[in-house]
């Protein structure tokens, strides 16, 4: 039988067997509406609240300043649209960083539809965020600054707690409320993350990153944060967030947090060693290899590479026919191949970025996976270097 490994943890996890076993129950047994007077919707808001309260444990927030969401791109369309219409009576300015999942750049770039003026912070070629332009970018009109935690497809991670010293700094000299928030879809349950010591006023997380389901999210809103909903209807969620809650979905997440918090120091520690034998093979075994990111400030389990004179897209296809799954940094548009925003930002011609790999590594990821992978990857890049177009100095 052909070997399947999975190396693409960022984009998505398997459920964990034992979310999977605390999830079960609520489907079909514990499915009453949240909102149902009866024991059946007594019991699931009882689940509902204890899941809460394990979420906001793991992200040392209040159990009421989290609010549910259907995903990561909707807790972050949440925090940008709602923040940008509550305070718009203060201010029409929102800064963002040029490196942001595109559920960030499309809301803003939505939001400069409406009248808001958006501000992209460039970063240098690790990918992280320029804090002198980010100080000089801060005015009167700001009423938002929403930086990620940690980038998706190169890793690393941005100085969150430089950032909002900064942020509150300008904000006491301007006389002003500047809310921060960042998007941890690719930290939260892998690294420490801390509302309080991040000091954030809003925080974006999402349970399939971290081996729950997909289909939940949760939005962080400090107390006291001014914001209006995206959705109306019953009041659900604090009034927040309106629709009937997925208690199955949250059930898991939560149960995912628990897990995340036992075990989530020494799996970031086995996924470094790991990562770091990933780097070094590619590095060393692949002429006209590059890596892109930050070693020491990135995420354990996530490494970008770039390739000369082979498409991203090949290597990934090339990889799946040997059974191995990973990802590549371009995304294919119906017009054009468009390279990838972030490697762009960080300073990547178009035609490097186009060579581009991650890989990601997560729970189920063995020393033998990344020693498979070491020893087919030279071959595929060889083999794909022979049929393209464009001729180097990169025998492998
Ligand atoms: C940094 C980041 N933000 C947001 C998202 C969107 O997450 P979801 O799939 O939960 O909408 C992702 C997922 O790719 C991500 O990596």
């Amino acid at each position: 039988m052909k070997r399947k490994i999975y190396l693409d943890f960022a984009a998505t996890t398997p459920v964990d067997p034992r979310v999977k076993k605390a999830m079960e129950p609520y489907f079909s047994k514990e499915f009453g509406n949240t909102m149902s007077l009866h024991s059946f919707g007594q019991e699931a808001k009882t689940a509902l609240e204890e899941s809460r309260e394990i979420v906001a444990d793991l992200m040392g927030a209040k159990p009421n300043e989290v609010i549910f969401t259907s995903s990561a791109t909707e807790a972050n369309n949440f925090a940008l649209k709602g923040i940008a219409f509550a305070n718009k009576d203060r201010g029409n300015h929102i800064i963002i960083s040029s490196i942001e999942h595109p559920c960030i750049i499309e809301s803003a770039n939505w939001l400069k539809t409406q009248g808001f003026e958006i501000t992209k912070i460039k970063v240098n070629k690790q990918g992280v965020v320029d804090l002198k332009e980010l100080e000089n970018s801060i005015k009167k009109e700001t009423i938002l600054v929403s930086i990620m935690h940690a980038n998706n497809e190169i890793g690393t991670i941005e100085p969150i707690e430089k950032i909002s010293k900064i942020i509150k700094t300008q904000s006491q000299k301007l006389k002003t409320k500047i809310y921060f928030h960042t998007d941890a879809a690719q930290t939260f349950g892998k690294i420490p993350v801390n509302v309080k010591k991040l000091e954030v006023d809003l925080m974006t997380v999402s349970a399939h990153k971290m081996y729950g389901p997909k289909g939940v999210g949760a939005l962080f809103i400090k107390e006291g944060t001014k914001i209006i909903p995206l959705l109306h209807g019953g009041g659900h969620e604090m009034g927040l967030r309106s629709s009937t809650v997925n208690v199955p979905g949250i059930v898991g997440f939560a149960k995912a947090c628990q897990i995340s918090k036992k075990e989530m120091e020494n799996e970031a520690k086995r996924l470094k060693k790991l990562k770091e034998k990933l780097v070094k093979g590619v590095l060393n075994k692949v002429k006209g290899s590059h890596f892109v990111g930050d070693l020491k400030n990135s995420l354990p389990n996530v490494a970008n590479f770039w390739f000369e004179g082979v498409e991203g897209e090949s290597i990934v296809i090339e990889l799946d026919l040997l059974g191995i799954a990973v990802s590549t940094g371009s995304a294919c548009s119906s017009e054009k191949l468009q390279a990838s925003h972030v490697l762009l930002a960080c300073g990547l011609k178009p035609w490097q970025a186009h060579g581009s790999l991650r890989v990601s590594l997560g729970r189920f990821t063995k020393e033998k996976d990344i020693d498979y992978f070491l020893k087919v990857l030279p071959k595929v890049i060889e083999n794909l270097r022979k049929i393209s177009p464009f001729k180097g100095n990169f025998e492998s």
